[in-house]
């Protein structure tokens, strides 16, 4: 069948991207789903900082990628051998397809699994190969989902199926910025009730880590970023206190607002090394740092060797939220449910498919948290 997607043929692009429209709407050929794999209709698609990332060649390849990992839809055809879905279910995407046999999916870490993660870096489905033709070739899939455009074929292993009641804009934000955020909180840091958690970078998914931390009753939730008006989001949505990096040393004014050497749980979700550092320092002895953020390949971060021994601090990565997205997604829709998660607070734009560059220009910029792509 015919569709559209945004299409990226090759970056870095020069901002503003409303110039030099790095993405294009093009017409794509999509094969019908092979065994195992599904048709859906995309409805709505959020702007994570990681498309971003693309367009300015701090990630990459293979090229032309039909962009976009956050995303929600509706099933329209299934292929052979997918029982647990069918026509008019409504799913949200995960952006690591979890093929259920490898060690990290059998051990609970299917973020982490081994066929879905070397599929993804092919810019293929987990069954191999891609669904999409541009001109006649191969076009390749963003981490399975390719969520800007208006039709895709995935994995079933892609899919979380949610109740269809739940908002199809709010959804789309469960698959990235959620998943990755509230994970960071829940499966990696493991923050627990009254421990002090900061936060360093308060975009979507920082500020999903905020609404994770305060449902899990961190207290006090600090938030770090070096925009006013991403502080001021913070504090509207229950953060307890706000620095600003560049107003001196963060990890003083951290240590000197709590009275301590800092909090039991740092949080960095910005996709900076100096971020990370800054939350590395502010964590106390005895405490965890967490990296979310994505960095250009080599990037690496300075470590005070002394704080880290004496402290025993632990410092991890985590991707995808540490989660099993089949697990977790329906446990974070019940909490939105419960009025625990205010996921729409953290929506400033709606936009159409041929919007996305402007989109992007506004990410970068620092001006949107969550902009929603509807088809
Ligand atoms: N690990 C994962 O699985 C995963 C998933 C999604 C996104 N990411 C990454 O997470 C990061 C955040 O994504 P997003 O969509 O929320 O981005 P975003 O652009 O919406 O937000 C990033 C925020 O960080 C702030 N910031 C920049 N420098 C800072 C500093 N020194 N200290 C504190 N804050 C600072 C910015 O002002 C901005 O508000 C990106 O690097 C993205 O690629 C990782
Ligand atoms: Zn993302
Ligand atoms: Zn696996």
């Amino acid at each position: 069948m015919k569709t559209h997607g945004a299409v990226l043929r090759s970056a870095p692009a020069d901002q503003p991207y409303t110039q030099s429209r790095p993405l294009e709407i093009e017409e794509l050929e999509l094969a019908p789903p092979q065994g195992g794999e599904v048709l859906v209709r995309i409805a709505a698609a959020g702007l994570c900082h990681s498309d971003l990332s693309y367009l300015d060649g701090t990630l990459g390849k293979p090229f032309p990628l039909v962009l976009g990992h956050e995303a929600s839809g509706v099933v329209e055809a299934v292929g052979p051998d997918v029982v647990e879905l069918r026509d008019g279910d409504h799913v949200v995407f995960a952006f690591v397809p979890a093929c259920g046999r490898c060690t990290a999916c059998l051990t609970g870490h299917s973020g982490r699994c081994a066929n879905g993660i070397a599929a993804n870096n092919n810019g293929e489905l987990l069954g191999g190969g891609t669904r999409f033709l541009l001109d006649g070739a191969p076009a390749y899939h963003h981490l399975g989902v390719s969520a800007f455009c208006e039709h895709v074929v995935c994995a079933q292993e892609s899919l979380v199926k949610i109740p269809a009641d739940v908002p199809l804009e709010i959804a789309a934000v469960f698959g990235c910025a959620a998943l990755t955020g509230l994970g960071a909180v829940f499966n990696a840091a493991q923050v627990t009730p009254g421990s002090s958690v900061a936060i360093f970078g308060a975009g979507g998914v920082g500020l999903m880590a905020l609404l994770g931390a305060l449902a899990a009753g961190g207290t006090p939730t600090i938030v770090v970023d070096p925009l006013a008006s991403k502080r001021e989001l913070a504090s509207e949505l229950g953060a307890t206190a706000t620095f600003d990096p560049t107003a001196g040393n963060v990890h003083k004014q951290i240590a000197a607002y709590l009275g301590t050497p800092g909090v039991e749980f740092a949080i960095e979700a910005a996709g900076s090394a100096p971020a990370f550092e800054a939350a590395i320092a502010s964590t106390a002895p005895g405490g965890t740092a967490v990296a979310i953020g994505l960095s250009r390949r080599g990037a690496s971060v300075a470590v005070n060797y002394g704080a880290l021994v004496l402290g025993e601090k632990t410092i991890r990565g985590s991707f995808m939220g540490s989660s099993v997205a089949r697990r977790d997604i329906p446990r974070y829709v019940a909490l939105w449910r419960a009025g625990r998660l205010p996921v729409e607070r953290l929506i400033t734009h709606s936009l159409a498919l041929d919007g996305l560059n402007a989109g992007f220009d506004r990410l970068a910029n620092g001006e949107a948290v969550r902009q929603i792509c509807r088809f």
